[in-house]
């Protein structure tokens, strides 16, 4: 095997058309928009329609970004999928999105660092890419996180949202380009904070753990604040340095998409101005695994990324476990144009003889069905960020 430069070469996204806003949360538990707004910044999530699952979002994002790369789906040689809301324990989450996306060859499997997922996931695809094992890994961040909500619990429900996000690596002989530091760190202390009880062998599902409802993710929201600012500014340090960097170098942070305070905090423990970080939690909420992804491809499709730009991802999540990669984009923005023509849509197969019970939470889906109409998504609206720049269509 003979290392390479491993730089992203195809990037993309999906959202699940539904919108969940505020106002809706409003008619479930006892919260405000006001509220809401004000302690995270979210003003509305997607929310899957009852046939998606969270292999159907990441084989759409996974299609966008292998037209991107300019990539036939059989030229990926390992996929690797960051959830922490696999649609079964068993088979692997990857499996399913290999099948989905017309894939014969490739090796598949889950990443499980819950909101940190996605940047395990791209250390480990960057790896198998450097060391000369592949010459293209697929990275997807997908999450179908409003099937694991207790939409009676307005710690939670609020924050959540569904979505997917993809990269391609791929071996380049140029040198330069990719990663060029990163850290990733695990403190068991934290275990509990954000935590889905039932469902493991510690806890199998039964009709008692349904009872305690400990089918649904629990969180200690200030513990896991505490955390989530101290420990995405010291991560994206740690890569910054190793890449022999300072933070006034970096171009822009992607950072995980928890709470506009939280992103705010650690622009400001940099020194660094709110320009820097991309955000859109006001638009999609908290998508764990996803929000990296979600949030790069926006970045880079709406011309905030450049060719030689520095730019940091850098998440916490469960676990708890944090992590930041540094990379130096060498793409062509302007590529991200050829994901418009993937249609998005992806279906995995299910076996012959079982279909499973309608999978929306009975209270979501009464909100959701006694509207007058879809809601329509929002512009986005986080102030202080700069305008959305047009594509160039691609030659
Ligand atoms: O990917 C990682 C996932 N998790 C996170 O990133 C979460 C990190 N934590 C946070 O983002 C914040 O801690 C929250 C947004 C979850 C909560 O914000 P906070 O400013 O820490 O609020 P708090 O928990 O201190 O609650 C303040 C008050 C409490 O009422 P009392 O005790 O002061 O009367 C809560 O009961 O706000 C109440 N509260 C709410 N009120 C209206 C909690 N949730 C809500 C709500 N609507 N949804």
């Amino acid at each position: 095997m003979q290392p390479r430069s491993a730089r992203i070469t195809g990037w993309g996204m999906y959202a699940p058309m539904g919108v969940l806003s505020n106002a809706d949360l409003e008619r479930l538990v006892d919260t405000s928009d006001e509220w809401i707004v004000t302690r995270t910044g979210i003003r509305e999530r997607r929310v899957a329609a009852p046939h998606e699952t969270t292999a159907t979002l990441a084989a759409i994002a996974a299609k966008r970004a292998i037209a991107v790369a300019g990539l036939d789906p059989d030229e990926i040689e390992m996929i690797l999928v960051a959830t922490l809301s696999p649609d079964y324990p068993m088979p692997s989450t990857a499996a399913l999105v290999k099948e989905a996306i017309g894939n014969t060859r490739a090796a598949a499997m889950d990443v499980a660092a819950a909101c940190s997922g996605f940047v395990y996931g791209y250390a480990t695809g960057h790896a198998m890419v450097s060391s000369g094992m592949y010459r293209h890994v697929l990275v997807i961040g997908a999450e179908l996180l409003t099937r694991f909500l207790d939409f009676g619990d307005r710690n939670t429900c609020i924050l959540f949202g569904d979505g997917a996000g993809a990269v391609v690596i791929s071996a380049s002989d140029d040198p330069g380009g990719g990663m060029l530091g990163m850290e990733l760190t695990t403190d068991p202390d934290g275990a509990y904070m954000i935590w889905l009880p039932s469902g493991g062998s510690k806890s199998p599902p039964s009709v008692e753990t349904i009872a305690r409802r400990e089918h649904y993710i629990r969180m200690e929201g200030k513990e896991t604040y505490r955390y989530a600012t101290r420990t995405l500014a010291s991560s994206a340090l740690a890569a910054i340095q190793r890449a022999g960097l300072t933070a006034d170098e970096i171009a822009l942070f992607i950072p995980h998409q928890a709470n506009l305070r939280i992103i705010e905090s650690v622009a400001k423990g940099l020194g660094l101005s709110m320009d820097r970080f991309y955000v859109n939690v006001d638009r999609y909420g908290n998508t764990s695994a996803a929000s990296v992804p979600i949030a790069l491809a926006e970045a880079v499709d709406s011309g905030r990324v450049k060719v030689g730009d520095r730019i940091v991802f850098v998440a916490f999540g469960a676990g708890f476990t944090s992590g930041a990669s540094v990379v130096e984009w060498t793409a062509d923005p302007a590529l991200g144009r050829r994901a418009d023509s993937v249609v998005p849509a992806a279906s995995v197969r299910a076996p012959v003889d079982w279909d499973s019970v309608d999978p929306m939470p009975a209270r979501l889906a009464a909100v959701l069905n006694s509207r007058n109409g879809p809601a329509v998504p929002l512009d986005d609206v986080v102030p202080g960020e700069p305008e959305h720049a047009h594509r160039e269509v691609p030659a």
